[in-house]
């Protein structure tokens, strides 16, 4: 159902580009019908604004963390970020805040991206679920499922060049793998044409420190490529 209105935006968006580039109508002609199947090459659709996702999910109740947050945590920063970095899901003070990254891992994380000479609000920051889990136990599939559409949406309306996935879940469902992340971190992927690095999730630093220096590598690889 997801996939099927995702076909109907597109093609609506797609009504509203061509009207306003001035068509006003179809012929079946052979120039017209090589003038579509070119426009179908390229991405001539408009995504969703983040507000019109945001919109869309509501308040959601598509799986079962609904009864147990406080707030969604949809996810922060800039609409136009060349890098998106993708968590876990909220914890505690996510969910109080409704923020992403805003307890102790996202202290951690904060200078991480500074580090890399970025602010906050020059990347984007989200997560792979939007609802906190009960007792901050692991995302479970249904939730993974009933989330990642509107993932998918926010990383279509924000297009960037790179994501950074924060540890086992967001690389492994970004990169539809279950692959461990020590295995992953360090390396580029692609999900639908957007480079990904996966490194390890700021949490896992906080218990593992020695850890921090694997992660200042893949930063490095990671602004060096956004530079190169
Ligand atoms: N851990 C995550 O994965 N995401 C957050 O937003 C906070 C902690």
């Amino acid at each position: 159902m997801e996939e099927i209105n995702d076909v109907l935006r597109k093609v609506s968006s797609t009504l509203k580009f061509m009207e306003e580039a001035g068509c006003m109508g179809f012929d079946c002609s052979d120039k017209t019908l090589s003038v579509v199947a070119e426009l179908g090459k390229i991405k001539t659709y408009l995504p969703d604004s983040l507000d019109t996702i945001r919109n869309d999910l509501g308040d959601c109740r598509r799986c079962k963390l609904y009864s147990g947050r406080k707030n969604i945590v949809f996810g922060a920063g800039n609409q136009d970020a060349k890098l998106v970095f993708v968590g876990e899901g909220p914890g505690y003070d996510e969910d109080v805040k409704g923020e992403p990254f805003v307890g102790k891992a996202g202290q951690l994380l904060t200078k991480i991206i500074q580090a890399i000479n970025l602010t906050r609000d020059k990347v984007y920051i989200c997560n792979i679920i939007k609802c906190r889990p009960p007792s901050n136990r692991n995302p479970e599939n249904d939730e993974i499922k009933a989330c990642f559409p509107f993932l998918k949406r926010q990383l279509d309306a924000i297009s960037p060049d790179f994501i950074c996935a924060l540890g086992t879940f967001a690389a492994q469902t970004l990169l539809d793998t279950d692959e461990p992340i020590s295995k992953l971190r360090g390396r580029l992927f692609e999900y639908h044409g957007i480079k990904v690095m996966p490194t390890y999730h700021p949490a896992y630093l906080l218990r593992n420190p020695e850890k921090k220096r694997d992660v200042w590598e893949d930063m490095k690889k990671l602004i060096g490529m956004m530079k190169g």
